[in-house]
C-alpha cells in the first residue's frame, strides 16, 4: 500500500536517468558478475591494467582466466583467433576516452563484455554487454548500470543504501580529508556484496542529475588541461568532442615527487591501480602507467581557476 503524507524524506530533484533502458544493479564488479552467469562463460581474458576488484565476480563463479597487454595507445595485444566459444574478452574503456579501442575490440571478439566503469557517458553499441559504476562519475554510494541481451533466471533483491551515505555528507558540511577514512570504508563494504538490484535512493539520486552541465564541465576541463600540458604528457591522446573522460591521464617520468606535490596541495589524484604492481613486472607498460600516470580530477565540481591551479604545480 502507497502511504500518503507525513514527513518527507530528502529532498531530490525529480529528473530522469543518463541510462534509462539499462538493468539497475548495486555494483559494477556484480553487474559483470550478471553477465559471466548469464551466458554462463567459461574463461575470462582480462586486461593486467584494471581494478582487482574484477577479479571478485570471476572467483566467485569459479571461472578460469588469463592477463593480456596493452600498447601504449591502450589497445589490447592479444591473438583474437584463438578465442573459443564459451570464453569472453573484457575491454576497459581507460577514462572514458578510448571509444575507438571498445569499436575496435567488439569487431574482433568473439565474444567481448565492455567495462565502462570510467566511461560513464559512453553509449552502448547494440548487442554489446556493457557496464557502468556511476559513482566513478557522480557523488552517490553505490550503483551499477548493465546492458545485455541476456537474463539470469532469478528474482534478485533490492539492495539498501541509506547507511552508506558518511563520506557524501561530511564532505559537503565538512571537508573532504576529514571523511576519507569514511569514504575507504564504504567502498570496502561494496567488496563482496551479493548480486542485488539498485537501491532506490540510489536511482532517486541518479534521477536528479544535470547530466548535460557534467558532462560539458568534464570536457572544457579536460580540454583546457590538454591545451596546457599536451606538450609534456607522454600519452598521445586523440581528443573526440564525444568523449567525457572521467580524468585527464597525464603521464610523465618520475611522477612520484609530482603526486606528492599535488596532494600535499590537497589535490587529490588516484592511482589506478595499485594491484597491477603485483601482477605485472617493473619493465612492462602497465607497471609504468602505475607509477607514472596522474589522474588529474576534471569533473563537474570545478572551474578554469582550479586547472590552472594544477597546471602550475605540474609545470613547476
Ligand atoms: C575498471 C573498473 N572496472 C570495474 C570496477 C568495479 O566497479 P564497482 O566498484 O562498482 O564494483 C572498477 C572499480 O571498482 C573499475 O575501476
Amino acid at each position: 500500500m502507497k502511504e500518503i503524507g507525513g514527513y518527507f524524506e530528502l529532498e531530490l530533484s525529480y529528473g530522469e536517468e543518463y541510462h534509462k533502458s539499462a538493468l539497475r544493479l548495486n555494483t559494477g564488479r556484480n553487474a559483470f558478475e550478471y553477465i559471466l552467469r548469464a551466458k554462463c562463460y567459461k574463461k575470462v581474458f582480462l586486461p593486467f591494467y584494471t581494478c582487482d576488484s574484477v577479479l571478485e565476480p570471476i572467483n566467485k563463479c569459479g571461472l578460469e582466466y588469463e592477463f593480456y597487454k596493452i600498447d601504449n595507445s591502450f589497445r589490447p595485444i592479444f591473438d583474437f583467433e584463438t578465442m573459443r566459444a564459451q570464453e569472453v574478452f573484457v575491454y576497459t574503456n581507460y577514462f572514458g576516452i578510448f571509444d575507438n579501442n571498445v569499436l575496435d575490440a567488439t569487431k574482433r571478439a568473439r565474444n567481448i563484455i565492455i567495462d565502462d566503469a570510467q566511461a560513464f557517458y559512453a553509449k552502448p553499441l547494440p548487442g554489446i554487454d556493457t557496464f557502468y559504476s556511476p559513482r566513478k562519475f557522480f557523488g552517490i554510494p553505490d550503483g551499477a548500470y548493465l546492458y545485455t541481451n541476456a537474463g539470469i533466471h532469478y528474482e534478485l533483491e533490492t539492495d539498501v543504501s541509506y547507511e552508506r551515505f558518511e563520506h557524501l555528507l561530511g564532505r559537503i558540511d565538512k571537508r573532504g580529508d576529514e571523511f576519507y577514512s569514511a569514504f575507504k570504508n564504504n567502498e570496502k563494504v561494496l567488496g563482496n556484496q551479493p548480486l542485488k538490484k539498485m537501491s532506490n535512493i540510489t536511482q532517486r539520486m541518479l534521477s536528479g542529475i544535470d547530466y548535460k552541465f557534467a558532462a560539458e564541465k568534464r570536457k572544457q576541463n579536460f580540454r583546457y588541461l590538454h591545451e596546457a600540458l599536451h606538450k609534456t604528457n607522454q600519452l598521445p591522446l586523440e581528443l573526440d568532442n564525444s568523449f567525457v573522460p572521467m580524468v585527464y591521464p597525464y603521464l610523465t617520468e618520475n611522477a612520484e615527487e609530482l603526486k606528492r606535490k599535488l596532494i600535499n596541495r590537497k589535490i587529490y589524484v588516484a592511482t589506478y591501480w595499485p594491484n597491477v604492481i603485483d601482477w605485472t613486472k617493473p619493465e612492462s607498460f602497465e607497471y609504468y602507467l602505475v607509477a607514472n600516470l596522474i589522474a588529474v580530477p576534471i569533473d563537474q565540481r570545478y572551474r578554469v581557476e582550479d586547472m590552472n591551479e594544477v597546471i602550475n604545480i605540474i609545470k613547476n
